[in-house]
């Protein structure tokens, strides 16, 4: 994916579950005006995730505002049902979860099709190597780093061992596939994240319960550095 050449790394994706939904504009002129490269919007239906978030109509609203790349997270079950409508609702980057996707090349293809950059996601207990026959035709892998469904865990350490996996894959494979993790990231462990090979930092609680989160940001922005 392009994206990797023009940004500075790592990309910074704040996820807009932690936002304040009562004043959702005045979150997402925050991210606009800060170092942040995308907006992370996780979708859960109650049904492949414990919990139920936003959808399609929500994200359109903040469309109309938001002035970055939408890196959308689907935690749904059948997520191919419903690609045309993200794709309608602005979402740049479309991410199915590989446990909830029975014919995984199929629907790259399909998000692919659409004009959207296609990524998969990984719960906690699912391995890397189950990607090594498709990595090429995969734009992202997003590692959840956490059971996904809530924001606020707490990172679980062994995915750092995945990204190392999964960076020896890409790079074996010459693929330009982003690694973006999820959950759990604060800049304590972020700087580790980053060494371990991960492109992208997907972080909510780290950056909206922060004092200032445009400096948490422009912190997370400098991680590696
Ligand atoms: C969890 C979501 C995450 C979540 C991350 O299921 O996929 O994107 O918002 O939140 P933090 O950064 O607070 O762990
Ligand atoms: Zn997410």
């Amino acid at each position: 994916m392009s994206a990797t050449k023009t940004i500075k790394m790592p990309i910074i994706a704040p996820s807009i579950l932690s936002a304040d939904f009562l004043n959702l504009g005045r979150d997402i002129e925050m991210v606009n005006k800060s170092e942040a490269d995308w907006f992370h919007l996780d979708v859960m239906d109650g049904r492949f995730v414990p919990n139920i978030s936003y959808g399609m109509s929500i994200i359109a609203q903040m469309k109309k505002l938001a002035t970055k790349t939408f890196d959308v997270h689907l935690m749904i079950v059948e997520p191919e049902k419903y690609f045309e409508e993200f794709k309608k609702a602005g979402a740049d980057i479309l991410t199915i979860h590989y446990e909830a996707s029975t014919h995984l090349h199929r629907s790259l293809q399909a998000i692919k099709s659409l004009g959207m950059k296609a990524g998969v996601s990984l719960n906690p207990h699912t391995p890397v190597h189950l990607l090594e026959n498709i990595i090429t035709d995969i734009d992202l892998v997003l590692i959840m780093s956490v059971n996904p469904g809530f924001g606020g865990q707490k990172f679980i350490p062994q995915s750092l061992d995945k990204v190392r996996a999964l960076r020896q894959m890409i790079t074996a494979a010459g693929a330009n596939t982003i690694i973006e993790i999820d959950g759990g990231v604060t800049l304590e462990n972020a700087p580790e994240i980053v060494a371990a090979g991960t492109d992208a930092l997907v972080a909510g609680n780290t950056v909206f319960t922060a004092p200032d989160p445009l400096e948490m940001i422009k912190k997370l922005k400098r991680v590696g550095k």
